[in-house]
């Protein structure tokens, strides 16, 4: 089976909220030979884009739904838990003969496992309020009976978003908490996953939802101490997490009430998807090295 894609040729793609992980993915499709339009809140320059703005109604020209077959959602829920992509452009979508819908999620609907490993088959357990309105754009996704399939996202880093940009923003907190590990993903495996579950679709069982991430959850001591040692730095010393806990914003501390490992089996084992970034380590001399 590929691990690369060819057959995705000629196909014409939507990604709608282009940010971090869409403009990645929008540049890898085009280097296939695919057409790939994509959406922000506000005017952009280049004559790919198009506006989507929930909040304020702006939606899209029809034309530029005419020949889609593949749309990629990366729009967060609005304030009232509901998707803004559902919510604005269902009737449209509908209309369309769609191949396939990319839906990208976040691991936190699992919600709090203590460190235990969780993965599909669990029940989600959000925690977090926007983790509950996360799940339930997922069940709008589903009950919407367009060929959706989703991805559940762990924290995403790459080149231009990771330990080493905080480090030189002087971002950086080294907190350390007992026994408590983050799940991640390199940006290049979430676009390289898609592509590939795209590429095999004929071959592979279709699962609904499934989770992309790397295989070794760790601590952030570890990945920020990896760092330093690249740059040949020395690390502050870490800060206990009770002593700093006040000073972090109430999103830093939500990050920090959650603790578990999302397993990629069903990614890695059963669909057979070869990870490019298996690990932080490996993934973090990628941006070091396009820093
Ligand atoms: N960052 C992480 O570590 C992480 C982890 C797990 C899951 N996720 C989720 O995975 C998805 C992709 O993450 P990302 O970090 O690549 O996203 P991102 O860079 O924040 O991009 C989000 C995109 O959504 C657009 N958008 C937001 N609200 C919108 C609305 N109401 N109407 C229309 N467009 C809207 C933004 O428009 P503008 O371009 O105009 O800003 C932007 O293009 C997001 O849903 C995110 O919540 C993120």
């Amino acid at each position: 089976m590929n691990n690369t894609a060819s057959s995705l040729n000629n196909k014409k793609f939507l990604i709608l909220g282009c940010g971090y992980s869409g403009s990645f993915f929008a540049k890898t499709i085009r280097k296939l030979g695919c057409t790939a339009l994509t959406s922000s809140r506000s005017e952009r320059k280049d004559s790919d884009s198009f506006v989507f703005n929930s909040e304020n109604g702006r939606v899209p020209n029809r034309k530029i739904f005419d020949g889609v077959t593949h749309i990629l959602s990366c729009i967060p829920p609005d304030k009232n838990g509901n998707d803004p992509v559902l919510s604005s452009l269902n009737d449209e979508l509908k209309s369309l003969s769609l191949e396939w819908i990319g839906y990208l999620s976040t691991t936190g609907v699992y919600g709090n496992t203590r460190g235990d490993w969780v993965s599909e088959i669990d029940e989600p357990n959000p925690f977090q309020n926007r983790s509950h309105k996360r799940l339930n754009c997922e069940k709008e996704w589903i009950e919407s009976g367009l060929p959706v399939q989703i991805y559940r996202l762990p924290g995403i880093y790459g080149p231009g978003r990771s330990t080493f940009d905080a480090i030189k923003n002087k971002k950086i907190r080294v907190i350390s908490k007992k026994n408590q590990v983050f799940s991640r993903i390199h940006v290049a495996d979430i676009t390289n996953a898609i592509i590939y579950l795209l590429q095999n679709k004929n071959y592979l069982k279709f699962y609904q939802i499934i989770n992309i991430a790397d295989d070794e959850p760790c601590s952030q001591q570890e990945v920020i101490q990896y760092c330093y040692d690249l740059l040949g730095l020395t690390m502050p010393k870490p800060v206990l997490f009770e002593d700093a806990k006040e000073e972090l914003s109430p999103m830093a501390q939500s990050f920090w009430m959650e603790n578990r490992r999302v397993s990629n089996k069903l990614l890695c084992e059963t669909l057979g998807y070869k990870l490019i970034y298996k690990n932080y380590r490996i993934g973090l001399q990628n941006c070091y090295l396009n820093s």
